[in-house]
Parts: structure tokens; C-alpha cells; sequence
């Protein structure tokens, strides 16, 4: 099958031991044990340029997966997303050891101030030569939230403050400094004209705020936004705010339903599909052939945590799944954690009900994510028709097995990608933005909510 587009790559990972393959850190040949160690990371994004991937995109958790057994033993016990180390500090590390590869992070928007964490972002997008994104949460916790001495806010509530961060976030970067603000003019020892800096002034039910940007314009201003809100109030924020986002499916109908929503609900925002990359996550299993591709697979279930699965799940769906019996239904509950996971599992298409036993089995390895097993070929293949059949842009790819997972993957299937004209072959120049063809210039696309904010009277001064 030739290819109809080039598919966005990204590696999807956490600053953890480990993130989705639950429990694999412990298999003798997995190197994820060393996370704490820059070398790992250095050699984790030089393969990843090697194998010209669009970006890599560390999820975070603020807070800990305690849901299971009404303890966070478990986690601690299993390495469940915990210990974890902040992603911002990882993309500064990044930047000098790599010249092509986005980097984005997951920033939760519920625990900082914004003042400070739009002087962050600046920041890390200048030392990366605007090679910076984010990613959107609002959290799902409520041990991160009782960490901040609060009561974890109610689901849509949280995405309302959600808008009212992302206001004062985009009126600093965007709208706060000129363009030709800064003129290191020596000879007059002028470095900042101060007439071309503007105050941003904020007042919410939330939040306020009254100041200027204490960063220059850095080169995307607005790092890229990804987000992967699901639900209905959270796929009305990601169609306002994002340009990358990302759907979770174990089917290509799923898939091909998320696409359409997504685009429905980013018309009703005045934006059309080609302002956006949408992205699903991805697990492969790749061999020199079939069988070989299925061996592993075994191999690896048998090497993943089920125990680790469930505490994952359950912090996910706010239920603590350790009440119920291993092969008891899981029975739809209002929570307010992730509802579209809760959806997912328990509110099947054909009425058909999930188990504890299958979700630990099913989801050890990929969770949510589609999952292809088989020889390059096939897996290329595979990719290709999933993209053209369901609209998505590309694959946010969870390894097993690191590094082998990867490495067997730019090895293996890059090149067959590659053949039929589905992947590039380098690297396009310009920022994050610019090479994965969104925006205006480097900047955020000009009828973008975060841009129009400067056309009303926003700015005193
Ligand atoms: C690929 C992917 C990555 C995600 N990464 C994170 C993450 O790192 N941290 C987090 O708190 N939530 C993460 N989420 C969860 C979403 O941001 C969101 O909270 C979740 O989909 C529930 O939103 P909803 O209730 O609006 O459906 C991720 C979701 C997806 C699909």
C-alpha cells in the first residue's frame, strides 16, 4: 500500500520507570532503571533523532497512584509512575543533545501559578531553538491535589480554570512584548524599548494577575499545545486550545469516531482539521518475522506486571479495582477522574462487559493503545492503512522493551515506512511548529484563541 501522507512520529515516555508496559523496568534487558541518569535520556533522544521522530513527549503525574488497595504501596512497591522527576528540567537537558527532536512535556495547570510557568516555557522554548511543546492536564489525582492542601476539583470545573490559565499564559506570550521589542543597541545602550512592552492584566473567578512577560518573544512564543482531552467538556477545550492532539482507541472504528468528534467540535470553534495533528498511541512489536514478532510478545506479557496494570487502571478510572473479584465486570461509576477511560471499559459497543482479569491482561503491555505485532512489512502496513481508514496524522509510539523496542523499530519499520513514501527521509528546518507543518510561521495560527485574544482591548498600558 503506498502511503497518502507522511505519518508525525512521536516516542511516547514518562520520567519514570517506566509508563505504559507496566512493571517491564524489572526484565533483565531493559534499561529504564537508569532514568535517573542523563546518559539515558541523551542516548533515548539521539536514537530517536536517528530515527527522525517528530518528538518526544514525556506524559507526568502529579501525584501518586494510591487509588488501588486505598494505599500507594503498590506503586511505590511496582514503580507505577512513581518515583517521578519533573519533565521541563529533562527538555533543558535535551536541548544541547539534540538538534531536530521536539520535546514535550506534560505540564498539569491546576498546581503553579501561570506567571511563572509561561517564564518556564519561554525559557525552554529559546534553549531549544523553538523545539518546545506542552501538554495540557488538568489531573486526575486526588492525592496531587491534597499535596497542595485542596480538594481535587470536580471534572469540568477543572477545565474551566483550565480556560482562565490558558487566558493569562497565551496574553503574556502572545501579546505582552512587540516583535521588535528588544534592540540591543549598544551604541545607545538601549536593550528593551520599554514603549513596546505591555502589561497583561487578568481577572478571573480563579485566577488574577497584573505584570509584564519577564521573557522575550522566544521563537514559537506559544510552544506547541497538545492535549488529549476526551470527554465532552475536554474535547470543547482541546479544540479551543490545542494543535497536536491526542486519541486513545484499540480499534480503527474508535479511532475513525474520536477523528470525527474531534472535528466537529473544532469546527464549532472556527478552526478546520488541517490547523490540528491528531495522534493516537501506538505499541509495536516488531520481528525479523511473524513469528518471531509473536514470541516476543509472549514473552513480554509474561515479564509484565498484571498487579502494576490494575493500579495504573484504577487510579485512572478513580475505582479501586482490588475490591472486586478477578473476573467481575467493571461496573460504570461517575468519578471524577478519566471518564472517557471509564467509558471505554465499561460502556462497550456491543454491550459486552470487561473484566478485572482482562484488563490486567490487555492493557499490561499497550494500555489503551492499538497494538500491531508482526514482521516489518506488516507493521508499516499496517500503520499506513490505520492512518489512511481513520483520519489520524500520525502515532504517539510507547516502547516495551528499552532501548530494543526502539531500536528494533527505526531498524526494522522506519525504513519500510519510509519506502512507501509514508515517513520522511530528514528533517524539515524551522521550529517544532514549522516542521510539523502547523501555524503561521512559527508563531500560533492567526485566527488561533490565543492569538484573537489581542485584538480586543486586553492590554492596559
Ligand atoms: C496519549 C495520552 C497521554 C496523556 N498523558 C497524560 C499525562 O501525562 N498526565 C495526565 O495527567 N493525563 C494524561 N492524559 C490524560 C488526559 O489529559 C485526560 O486527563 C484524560 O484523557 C481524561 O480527560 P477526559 O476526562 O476529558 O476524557 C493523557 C491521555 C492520553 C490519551
Amino acid at each position: 500500500m503506498k502511503a497518502e501522507k507522511q505519518i508525525i512520529l512521536g516516542a511516547l515516555d514518562c520520567f519514570a520507570p517506566g509508563f505504559l508496559a507496566q512493571g517491564m523496568w524489572a526484565h533483565p534487558a531493559d534499561r529504564t532503571a537508569d532514568f535517573n541518569s542523563l546518559s539515558y535520556w541523551t542516548d533515548y533522544a539521539r536514537l530517536l533523532e536517528r530515527g527522525l521522530f517528530d518528538l518526544l513527549f514525556l506524559a507526568d503525574t502529579v501525584g501518586v497512584y494510591d487509588v488501588f488497595g486505598g494505599s500507594r504501596d503498590a506503586a511505590l512497591r511496582l514503580g507505577v509512575q512513581v518515583p517521578i522527576n519533573d519533565p521541563f528540567v529533562l527538555i533543558a537537558a535535551l536541548a544541547g543533545a539534540t538538534s531536530n527532536l521536539g520535546l514535550a512535556a506534560t505540564g498539569n495547570l491546576l498546581y503553579e501559578p501561570p506567571y511563572l510557568f509561561a517564564r518556564r516555557l519561554s525559557t525552554l522554548d529559546h534553549l531549544t531553538g523553538g523545539r518546545t511543546g506542552w501538554n495540557i492536564v488538568t489531573g486526575i489525582l486526588a492525592s496531587g491535589a491534597k499535596a497542595f492542601g485542596r480538594d481535587l476539583m470536580g471534572h469540568d470545573e477543572r477545565y474551566d480554570f483550565g480556560d482562565e490559565f490558558m487566558e493569562i499564559v497565551y496574553r503574556l506570550w502572545e501579546h505582552s512584548w512587540e516583535d521588535d521589542a528588544v534592540i540591543q543597541d549598544r551604541t545607545r545602550q538601549i536593550f528593551t524599548q520599554p514603549d513596546k512592552v505591555h502589561e497583561v492584566a487578568f481577572h478571573g473567578r480563579h485566577l488574577q494577575m497584573s505584570g509584564i512577560h519577564l521573557t522575550a518573544p522566544s521563537p514559537q512564543r506559544t510552544p506547541i499545545l497538545f492535549q488529549a482531552g476526551a470527554s465532552g467538556r475536554g474535547k470543547q477545550f482541546a479544540a479551543r486550545h490545542a494543535e497536536c492532539m491526542f486519541v486513545n482507541g484499540t480499534s480503527r472504528a474508535s479511532l475513525a469516531r474520536a477523528v470525527a468528534d474531534m472535528h466537529r467540535a473544532l469546527a464549532e470553534q472556527g478552526r478546520t482539521p488541517d490547523q490540528v495533528r491528531i495522534l493516537a498511541g501506538l505499541t509495536v512489536i516488531v520481528g525479523e518475522t511473524q513469528a518471531q514478532a509473536r514470541e516476543k510478545q509472549e514473552a513480554f506479557k509474561a515479564a509484565a506486571s498484571a498487579e502494576a496494570t490494575l493500579v495504573h487502571a484504577s487510579g485512572g478510572l478513580g475505582v479501586d479495582l482490588s475490591r472486586y473479584p478477578y473476573d467481575g465486570e467493571i461496573e460504570y461509576s461517575e468519578t471524577d477522574a478519566n471518564r472517557t477511560l471509564m467509558e471505554n471499559l465499561t460502556r462497550q459497543p456491543d454491550g459486552s462487559r470487561v473484566t478485572i482479569r482482562q484488563v490486567a491482561e490487555k492493557m499490561s503491555l499497550s494500555s489503551r493503545n492499538l497494538l500491531i505485532v508482526g514482521d516489518a512489512d506488516q507493521v508499516a502496513q499496517e500503520m499506513i492503512a490505520i492512518v489512511a481508514e481513520t483520519g489520524i496524522d500520525g502515532f504517539n509510539l510507547a516502547r516495551v522493551l528499552m532501548p530494543d523496542s526502539l531500536e528494533d523499530f527505526v531498524r526494522l519499520v522506519v525504513p519500510r515506512l519510509q519506502e512507501r513514501g509514508a515517513y520522511k527521509t530528514g528533517y524539515r528546518p524551522g521550529t517544532l511548529r514549522e516542521k510539523l507543518g502547523l501555524g503561521d510561521g512559527a508563531r500560533i495560527a492567526a485566527n488561533h484563541y490565543g492569538r484573537l485574544l489581542g485584538q480586543e482591548a486586553a492590554i492596559a498600558g
